[in-house]
C-alpha cells in the first residue's frame, strides 16, 4: 500500500536497518523499483526531485504512473512517494496535494531561523494530510537538482531546534556526504551523527548513498540513520546497462529493446542495497 515514511522509518530505527529511498526519473524506474521491493519484501521510498517531476509531466502524473503500476503488480510491501529536495512550502503543498504522501522540505541554504519557519509550515500542512516531512541542516556536497554547493556540516543545536520547533519526522543532517560519485572515500562524521542522534531522538537520513562503503552505510545505521538515499548509482547501472546493449548491437531500434537491460540493471542495483541496508523481508 501507499503509506507516508513515518512508521518504515520508525521500525527501521528500532530494529537496525535502513530503508532506501530510490529517486525515479520515468516509468521504468517505478517498475525496476517496485518489482526489487516487493521481490526482496522491503518497504521502499520513491524519490521525486522536483526536476524529476516535471520530466515525468507533473506531480500528478507521477501519482498515477506509481498508482497504477502498484495495482497492476499487487504490490503488498508499503510505498512511500516522496518529494526529494523540496525547495519551497509552495512545492510541498503541491505535492501533499497531488497525493505524495511524505515531502522533503530543504531549506537549509536558508538561516536556521528561516529554515525552521518554512519548515513548520510544511509539517502543519502536512501533517494534516498524513503525509510524513523530512528536513535538512548543513549542505550535502555536490550537486543537489542543478545546485552545486561544498560540504557544510550540520550543527547540533540547529538540528535540535528544528526538530523541536518544526516538528519533522525525519532529519537529514548532512555530515560529509555528497551528492553523486565521491572524489576518493567519503568522510563522514560520525561522532556528529552520534550526538545529533542522542539530542534529536528521531530517524536519521544520509543523502548521497552512491558509493558509500558498506562499513560506513552500516556504522550509519547504527547511529540511527533509517534512511538512505540512492540516485546516482542506479543512474550509472542503467546507463552501462543501455551503452552495453546499443554497442553490441548497433542495429536496434526497438526503445524496448535497448531500455529493458537498463530497466534490469537497476533493479538488481536497488535489490543489492535493500539487502545492504538490511530492509529485505522486512515488510
Ligand atoms: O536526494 C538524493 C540523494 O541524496 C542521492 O544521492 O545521487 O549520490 O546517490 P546520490
Ligand atoms: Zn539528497
Amino acid at each position: 500500500p501507499l503509506v507516508s515514511m513515518k512508521e518504515m522509518l520508525e521500525k527501521g530505527k528500532e530494529n537496525g536497518y535502513a530503508v532506501g529511498q530510490f529517486n525515479i526519473n520515468n516509468l521504468e524506474y517505478i517498475q525496476a523499483i517496485l518489482q526489487a521491493a516487493e521481490e526482496e519484501k522491503s518497504p521502499v521510498i520513491l524519490g521525486v526531485s522536483e526536476g524529476a517531476g516535471k520530466y515525468m509531466g507533473g506531480f500528478n502524473v507521477v501519482v498515477a504512473m506509481v498508482k497504477s503500476l502498484m495495482e497492476s503488480y499487487g504490490t503488498t510491501v508499503p510505498v512511500a512517494i516522496h518529494l526529494d529536495h523540496g525547495s519551497s512550502f509552495e512545492k510541498c503543498a503541491a505535492a501533499i496535494h497531488a497525493g505524495f504522501t511524505s515531502v522533503m522540505i530543504d531549506a537549509s541554504h536558508d538561516p536556521i531561523d528561516e529554515n525552521i519557519a518554512t519548515t513548520k509550515k510544511v509539517t502543519e500542512l502536512a501533517h494534516l494530510h498524513g503525509v510524513s516531512v523530512e528536513a535538512e541542516v548543513g549542505t550535502v556536497g555536490g550537486e543537489e537538482d542543478g545546485v552545486i554547493g561544498g560540504i557544510m556540516y550540520a550543527d547540533v543545536n540547529e538540528c535540535k531546534r528544528l526538530v523541536t520547533e518544526a516538528g519533522i519526522d525525519c532529519l537529514a543532517p548532512a555530515l560529509g556526504s555528497v551528492h553523486g560519485p565521491y572524489q576518493g572515500e567519503p568522510n563522514l562524521g560520525f561522532k556528529e551523527m552520534e550526538e545529533i542522534l542522542n539530542a534529536v531522538q528521531i530517524p536519521l537520513v544520509l543523502h548521497g548513498g552512491t558509493g558509500i562503503p558498506t562499513k560506513d552505510i552500516q556504522k550509519a545505521i547504527s547511529l540511527g540513520t533509517a534512511k538512505i538515499n540512492v540516485n546516482t548509482e542506479n543512474q550509472m547501472a542503467q546507463t552501462a546497462a543501455v551503452r552495453k546493449t546499443l554497442e553490441e548491437k548497433p542495429d536496434l531500434y526497438d526503445p524496448r529493446k535497448y531500455l529493458g537491460p537498463g530497466t534490469e540493471a537497476i533493479k538488481e542495483t536497488v535489490i543489492g542495497k535493500m539487502r545492504e541496508f538490511g530492509s529485505s523481508g522486512k515488510a
